[in-house]
């Protein structure tokens, strides 16, 4: 299954990625989450994201789309993928289909998590990420059973730098200006289906997998590992 997702910052991308690629078995591409590594790692991309990032704006079309081009050509994205927060941009999108057709891997569909803005600033202004392995929470819907510890590795839990009330202003801009066109560009192409963000990640999850079975997509997938 190769699918893309679409939403605004905090309508939980990142956390039903990290559902869908488990119970799916399929690779979890995170352009957030490699350019915060190379950011923690202090290579010359990260320290060049890091002057965008930090102000909420989108790190340059030619930077990502050379990352994300190298990510799917690893061997592992040939067993179906999930993109988080790839494409934001229209140069992006136009880019990716030209991947995807060398590579002869069509996406199968775009989840457009549409999400209140009440929603989407609880969401941000209560997450917590592990300063360690990058696992996230929050403050009331995703407690870890130790406040300010992380369940998985035993680190401390901070909050992302860009989570701050003026950066979140900027992201929410650079998305309607330039991410929102995108739900157009894929409805034409067919391959939209749009979700609510808003519902709690059981039956946001459980929407999907009816989703799933209806556009006949669990047929593809041999390797659907549940456990
Ligand atoms: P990125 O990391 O991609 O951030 P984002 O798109 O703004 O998305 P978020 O990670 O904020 O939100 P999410 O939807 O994943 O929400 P989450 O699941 O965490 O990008 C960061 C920056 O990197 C960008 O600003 C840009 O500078 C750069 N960048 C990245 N990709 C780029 C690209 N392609 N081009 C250019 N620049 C790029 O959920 C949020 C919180 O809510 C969590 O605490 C979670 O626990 C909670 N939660 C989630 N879902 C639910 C639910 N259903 N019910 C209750 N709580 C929930």
């Amino acid at each position: 299954m190769r699918l893309i997702l679409l939403g605004p910052p905090g309508a939980g991308k990142g956390t039903h990625a990290q559902v869908l690629s488990k119970n799916w078995n399929i690779a979890h591409i995170s352009t957030g989450d490699m350019l915060r590594d190379a950011l923690r790692a202090a290579t010359p991309l990260g320290l060049k994201a890091k002057e965008y990032m930090e102000k909420g704006g989108l790190v340059p079309d030619e930077i990502v789309i050379a990352l994300v081009r190298e990510r799917l050509s690893k061997g592992d994205a040939k067993k179906g993928f999930l993109l988080d927060g790839f494409p934001r941009t229209s140069q992006q999108a136009e880019s990716l289909d030209e991947t995807l057709k060398d590579l002869t891997m069509p996406i199968d569909l775009v989840l457009y998590f549409k999400t209140s803005l009440a929603v989407i600033i609880r969401r941000l202004s209560g997450r917590r990420v592990c300063s360690k392995c990058g696992k996230t929470y929050h403050l009331v819907n995703f407690k870890p059973k130790i406040q300010g510890i992380c369940d998985a590795c035993g680190a401390d839990l901070m909050q992302r730098s860009d989570d701050r009330e003026d950066v979140i202003e900027n992201r929410l801009k650079a998305y309607e200006k330039q991410t929102e066109p995108l739900i157009d560009y894929y409805k034409k192409k067919k391959v939209l289906a749009e979700v609510s963000g808003d519902l709690e990640v059981p039956e946001l999850s459980e929407e999907l997998e009816k989703l799933f079975a209806k556009k006949g997509l669990g047929a593809q997938v041999g390797s659907k590992n549940k456990k």
